[in-house]
């Protein structure tokens, strides 16, 4: 049986409460394809950065590249400044282990109710593929002259050659193995006129080798407009890293909110431990409540066992989300964080 280490950072406000519940899922679901996990939980984030003045050391980030993956809650609190912990360890780790591919699935799953009104699941399924390591992530910039009435903050947006490149690669290869076939890019480059054109140019060049997948590109206002108004218009959309994070709040949004919401920040080609998490952050509105929807951890969980190779337990996964999501619709009492997780494992497990 494969031995996987799986490196888990909890990290800040929900972020505890819904690894739990992914966890909970991983350790019924894995084991019964044959997975055994070794677990290694790293106290980052907030708690840390109090004590000690540290985000991540280099020796923390060390051990972490000697996992096979990671799992990760969220992090930000309101007591740190702002960009301290999103920075030092969320960014830092997606950089450090070149997670270019931020994928980010955007599906309506059926019973759930969507602000779009009469909108089915097969109109929204998509996946969105957004450039995790470079664009105005990158922290390219500075600031002249602060406190000044004369003060220059500029934030520069970094595109290279080499990772445009790779990330447009990886979306046209999910395109290719969709029935649709379609990839969208997703830029602006009436305006944004250097990256744009490099981008387009890479989806071009990249395309002629993908003769059977159908190009699109939408300026990013426009797509806003369209994943509301024309969902259908979607299957793979790739983009930069900065409209991929607002573009899939708004998938989230359409697909039944932001407690759904999976992602995977992955290295393809296993240079380093790819991350997953879910999409929201710490949520320090309703943290420490036991009220946070551990959903898109538990989906973040599929797409990590799918990244391991055991494509059925991730499916298993998945179908055990969906069941728990149709009679979400009937329910008229809430239920807590943890009754969620117990009853998505009940059902994951009970066939098995
Ligand atoms: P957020 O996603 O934390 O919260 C936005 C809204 O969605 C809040 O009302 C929250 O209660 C709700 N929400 C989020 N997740 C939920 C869940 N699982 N169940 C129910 N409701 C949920 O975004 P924000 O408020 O913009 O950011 C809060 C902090 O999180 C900030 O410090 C931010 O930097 C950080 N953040 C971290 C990540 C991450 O770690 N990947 C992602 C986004 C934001
Ligand atoms: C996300 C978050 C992060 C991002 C922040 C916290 C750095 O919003 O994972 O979507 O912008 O990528
Ligand atoms: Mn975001």
């Amino acid at each position: 049986t494969p031995s996987v280490r799986l490196a888990v950072i909890p990290g800040d406000g929900i972020g505890p409460e819904v690894v739990s519940e992914g966890l909970k899922v991983l350790s019924a679901v894995g084991p019964q394809h044959g997975l055994q996990l070794e677990t290694t939980t790293y106290d980052l984030g907030a708690r840390r950065w109090h004590e000690t003045g540290q985000t991540l050391t280099d020796e923390t980030e060390k051990q972490l590249s000697e996992h096979d993956a990671i799992l990760l809650g969220a992090v930000g609190d309101p007591s740190v400044p702002s960009g301290v912990l999103e920075r030092g360890l969320l960014l830092r780790l997606r950089f450090a282990f070149a997670h270019y591919v931020n994928l980010r699935p955007v599906r309506l799953y059926p019973g759930v109710s969507t602000p779009l009104g009469d909108t089915s699941p097969e109109d929204v399924d998509m996946l969105v593929v957004r450039e995790g390591t470079e664009g105005p992530y990158a922290g390219a910039g500075g600031v002249l002259r602060k406190g000044t009435a004369h003060e220059i903050a500029t934030q520069d947006s970094v595109n290279t050659r080499f990772g445009v490149e790779r990330v447009v690669r990886y979306a046209f290869e999910r395109a290719q193995e969709r029935p649709r076939k379609k990839l969208t890019l997703v830029h602006k480059d009436n305006v944004l006129t250097y990256a744009g054109e490099l981008w387009q140019r890479v989806v071009r060049e990249i395309g002629a080798s993908y003769p059977e997948v159908s190009v699109d590109y939408l300026h990013v206002d426009a797509a806003t407009m369209f994943f509301v108004s024309d969902p259908q218009r979607f299957d793979v959309v790739v983009t930069d890293n900065l409209f991929g994070d607002i573009l899939t709040d708004l998938g989230a949004a359409i697909a039944g909110g932001i407690g759904l919401a999976a992602s995977g920040n992955v290295n393809p080609p296993r240079e380093f431990p790819s991350m997953f998490e879910p999409v929201h952050g710490s949520a320090p509105d309703i943290a420490g409540r036991g009220i946070a929807d551990p959903t898109a951890t538990i989906l973040s969980v599929a797409l990590l066992l799918e990244h391991l190779g055991v494509q059925a337990a991730a499916r298993q996964v998945e179908e055990a989300v969906s069941a728990d999501l149709q009679v979400r619709a009937k329910e008229n009492s809430q239920r807590s964080t943890s009754q969620i997780g117990d009853d998505i494992v009940a059902r994951a497990t009970e066939s098995g």
